[in-house]
């Protein structure tokens, strides 16, 4: 069974979209076939994957709603060679459609199930709030995967996030867990970076990855040249900590499969 990673943070701008693309590049450069749902109405993750969201019929708000399945509805990104959800505009309104619907909440995951076993991981790129998209993405994942910036209110935002996962964790998904916690736009020669980083890494501890991701200009170029930077220029600076990311993430995943086993045999 496929690996579900929402990436999420409801602060704006922090970087997880350009996470999304490039850690699924990464993983699918590593040869793991992988899904990534864009769930943001921005459609940022389309284009940066190189599919235009405007030439769009379908997308999924169609499978959000009812109205289409994942598998006659997904696309594939050419350039970052993995499968794409794709979204637009139209999913805007989802938001207030879904409310009158049975399972609201649950609909990605229902949706999802049917196709998780043709991949290895589903990275679910969700928008800047704590919507009902972003609790469809918390309901369909089995973790999470946090990007952030090392600035003042960081943390602050941290806690609401922390705090919205508990609440899906009691009444929704009771499985849910933080996959990690990832410092992007990194720039060491900021002091306050570093104490944020530091803080960060005294209350998570080992779910802070190891990977940083610098500032970089390169993984700001590429969505305009509709390719993960780690596909468009893989010798960057930004480009390798994602490669690096993808290599971490794996290397996580095998410890836990090994933990659960051992788990198992106890
Ligand atoms: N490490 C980086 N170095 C330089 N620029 C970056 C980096 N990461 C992201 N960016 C740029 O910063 C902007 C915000 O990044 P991104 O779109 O990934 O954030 P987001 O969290 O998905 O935003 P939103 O909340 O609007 O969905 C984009 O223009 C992106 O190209
Ligand atoms: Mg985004």
């Amino acid at each position: 069974m496929a690996r579900i990673l929402a990436v999420v943070n409801q602060k704006g701008g922090v970087g997880k979209t350009t996470t999304s693309v490039n850690l699924a590049a990464g993983l699918a450069l590593a040869g793991r076939r992988v899904l990534l749902v864009d769930l943001d109405p921005q459609g940022n993750a389309t284009m940066g994957s190189g599919v235009d969201k405007r030439s769009l019929a379908r997308t999924v708000y169609h499978v959000l709603l009812g109205l289409g399945d994942v598998a006659g509805i997904r696309t594939r990104s050419e350039t970052g060679q993995y499968d794409l959800l794709p979204a637009n505009r139209e999913l805007a309104g989802a938001e207030v459609e879904l409310v009158e619907l049975p399972s609201r909440e649950a609909r990605l995951r229902e949706a999802l199930a049917r196709v998780e076993a043709q991949y290895d991981f589903v990275l679910i790129d969700c928008p800047p709030s704590l919507s009902l998209l972003t609790i469809n993405g918390l309901v369909a994942a089995q973790a999470v995967l946090i990007p952030m910036q090392c600035e003042y209110y960081a943390l602050e935002g941290l806690t609401d996030l922390v705090g919205t996962i508990k609440r899906v964790r009691a009444h929704l998904n009771p499985g849910l867990e933080i996959a990690g916690l990832l410092r992007t736009m990194y720039d060491p020669r900021n002091t306050l970076s570093l104490q944020v980083s530091q803080q960060l890494e005294t209350h998570f501890g080992g779910k802070v990855y190891r990977t940083i991701v610098p500032r970089n200009v390169r993984l700001a170029e590429a969505p305009s040249y509709g390719a993960p930077a780690v596909i468009w220029d893989r010798s960057s600076k930004g480009a390798q900590a994602y490669v690096a990311l993808a290599e971490e993430v794996l290397a996580r995943e095998a410890t836990d499969e090994q933990g659960q086993r051992a788990g198992a045999r106890t």
